[in-house]
């Protein structure tokens, strides 16, 4: 089968080996698409392959479309957003994530920009120690249980929310459960953000809950910027001068905010939480056997359009 590993965003060439070493051990054939400039370089690269490996690399309609043979695409990373799942499932295609492969990299991501944030960007005015704050987490996925560790060996306070844990999964996960998201804003000192960007989470972080935070406390998005209402994130800096953002995805606004804001909100150039060697590594080859093991026996565990 032809396999097409469409990559806006390169993987460490250590993976791309790794990919295509499993690949055509198993007898496909691997094609590369990275670094494209134009979604119309990933429609005219589609026409005669079976199978893709993405990142956040958008398989809309238009992709589908093009690509008459395609029969599975593997989103090597966590987020399946940027697929049209339900186009997938209208033309019988087979949609996979590698869920947890690059966690740990967007949690240690994470850690990085509180305390970023808590010194000031790296900047020599006084800043302040995550020793003894609480981090609340919403979601306690993959990465959000990572993000709690990791926090916790820093000498944090943690809480967490997730509507799909138990009280007692949360506590197992070495978090405090709390019920609402009204209750984890208002009392955590660092908010990490870890929903998946849906119907019911789009702009669901808006000006009533960022002011809802304590004087002090920093909003950290390293999930997607879809989840923010970004008119009410800007009211929110407004009138609370005492709170911050930082994100790992550019908000539509981020001149405006910078601008006005300052020091007090930053965002990465591009989003980098999984652009490690190790997360590369882990989400890639994961992918590259996952489409091979599919092939050979139609496994479909990690399947997220069923
Ligand atoms: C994910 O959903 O796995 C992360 O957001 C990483 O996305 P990326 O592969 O585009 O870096």
């Amino acid at each position: 089968m032809k396999v097409l590993l469409a990559t806006q965003k390169p993987f460490a060439a250590k993976a791309v080996e790794g990919i295509t070493e499993i690949l055509t051990a198993a007898g496909h054939e691997v094609v590369k698409l990275e670094k494209y400039p134009d979604q119309a370089d990933l429609v005219a690269a589609v026409s005669d392959v079976e199978a893709m490996i993405i990142r956040s690399d958008k398989v809309t309609e238009e992709v589908m479309a093009a690509a008459p043979k395609l029969k599975i695409v593997v989103r090597a990373g966590a987020g399946f957003d940027n697929v049209d799942l339900a186009a997938a499932t209208a033309r019988g295609i087979v949609v996979m994530n590698t869920p947890g492969q690059n966690s740990n990299a967007v949690a240690e991501l994470a850690v990085a920009m509180m305390i970023f944030m808590a010194r000031t960007q790296f900047t020599p005015a006084t800043g302040s120690e995550i020793q003894g704050k609480r981090i609340g987490i919403q979601a306690f996925g993959n990465v959000g249980r990572l993000v709690g560790q990791k926090a916790k060996a820093l000498g944090m306070e943690l809480c967490a929310l997730d509507p799909f844990l138990t009280p007692e999964q949360i506590e197992a996960g070495g978090a405090t459960p709390v019920f609402s998201v009204e209750e984890l804003y208002s009392r955590s000192d660092y908010v990490s953000i870890h929903i998946p960007a849906l119907p019911a989470t789009i702009k669901s972080i808006n000006y009533d809950l960022i002011t809802k935070m304590p004087k002090g406390a920093t909003l950290v998005n390293t999930a997607r910027k879809e989840v923010i209402d970004e008119e009410g994130l800007m009211r929110a800096l407004e009138d609370r001068p005492d709170l911050k953002y930082i994100t790992d995805v550019m908000p539509d606004n981020y001149e405006a905010l910078r601008e006005k804001f300052g020091l007090r909100v930053f965002a990465t150039p591009k989003k980098m939480g999984a652009q490690t060697a190790e997360a590369n590594i882990n989400a890639g080859l994961a992918a590259a056997r996952q489409i091979v093991d599919y092939f050979a026996t139609g496994n479909t565990r990690f399947q997220v359009n069923r």
